[in-house]
């Protein structure tokens, strides 16, 4: 491919799809698979979507077989990643051999297979905030509403205020209810070839302050290390860990290059980096500018390696039987 001129977030998400299949932790998603309770057609799971994206970890639950019967809500602060959810997972069910229906605005579907194996999902889609949703949550198991069974999150909670947010958010899982966690990015962005030592170091450390300084709404929203974090958070907020482990993201080109649109989910790598430090006054204009285009070259001569350490929970809120 070549470089490309402009950038489509959508367009990334579905690429980083193989580069996410390669990564998930197998011991964790083993650990969460004989842990999560049986589910039946008349007595689906509750399961919550936080970050959702255009739907893409959704397909993965279902295709890997984790999930069959499930009352799914999924959200994003995106109108626009959820209008794509809404289309995405209906080619997705379609393409699966599953009947489809939905509301005109695709915000609710109905996913229904018989053969080759069974599958029930009613899915709600919502583009709402995270904070906005847990506090109109919490108002409604104030009513009596019950906790959800499942609450997923992947290449999310390392954007948001994890101290504030996710005591509140585990609270919404019902006693005994699981959470999974994956892809929380932990401290380490590399890339090789080496272009030069000192200015890969600079851009990798200013890049991982780029997220720790995020603020949204004046709120800090990112934390570099939010994988390591996760550990002592998920313990503080009465949250047992059951299997954590890496789940790093790890692109190279092969014989036939890189797989499926992995050479776009790098060029888009690059490109963030590239909107994330322009300006930024620890970095010589030039030589950063350089750096980005032997980047992108890299990737059009097939000889960029880029990993990312990142690691998967799955656990449990309240006690766990021993
Ligand atoms: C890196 S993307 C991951 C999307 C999806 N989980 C995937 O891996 O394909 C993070 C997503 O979180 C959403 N997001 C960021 N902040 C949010 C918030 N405060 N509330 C809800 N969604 C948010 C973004 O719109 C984006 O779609």
């Amino acid at each position: 491919m070549s470089i490309p001129e402009q950038y489509s977030f959508s367009r990334y998400l579905e690429a980083k799809k193989s580069v996410d299949d390669r990564a998930i932790n197998l011991r964790v998603w083993n650990t969460l698979q004989r842990a999560l309770p049986m589910a039946a057609a008349q007595s689906p799971l509750r399961v919550l979507e936080v970050g959702c994206g255009t739907g893409a970890s959704l397909q993965r639950l279902f295709d890997w077989g984790l999930l069959q019967f499930a009352d799914y809500t999924a959200l994003d602060i995106s109108r626009q990643n959820i209008a794509e959810a809404g289309d995405q997972i209906s080619a997705w069910a379609l393409q699966s051999g599953c009947r489809l229906r939905t509301t005109p605005d695709k915000s609710e579907l109905w996913i229904v297979r018989d053969e080759p194996s069974e599958l029930r999902l009613h899915l709600r889609l919502e583009a709402i905030d995270l904070s906005d949703f847990i506090a109109r949550e919490q108002n409604a198991h104030r009513q009596g509403a019950a906790g959800w069974d499942f609450l997923f999150a992947h290449a999310f909670l390392d954007l948001i205020d994890l101290p504030n947010l996710l005591p509140s958010l585990l609270q919404l899982l019902r006693p005994n209810g699981l959470f999974y966690f994956t892809i929380n990015f932990d401290g380490a962005t590399l890339f090789e070839p080496t272009i030069d030592p000192e200015l890969d170091e600079l851009v990798q450390r200013l890049y991982h302050r780029t997220m720790d300084e995020r603020l949204v709404n004046g709120h800090p929203s990112g934390d570099s290390r939010a994988g390591r974090k996760l550990f002592a958070l998920l313990k503080g907020a009465g949250a047992p860990i059951l299997a954590a482990g890496a789940s790093d993201w790890v692109v190279f080109a092969g014989p036939n290059g890189y797989p499926g649109d992995e050479a776009y989910f790098l060029h888009f790598i690059i490109h963030t980096i590239h909107q994330a430090l322009a300006g930024r006054p620890e970095l010589d204009i030039r030589k950063f500018e350089d750096w980005v285009a032997q980047r992108h070259e890299q990737i059009e001569r097939q000889e960029l390696v880029y990993i990312a350490h990142q690691l998967d929970f799955v656990g449990k809120v309240g006690a766990i039987e021993t």
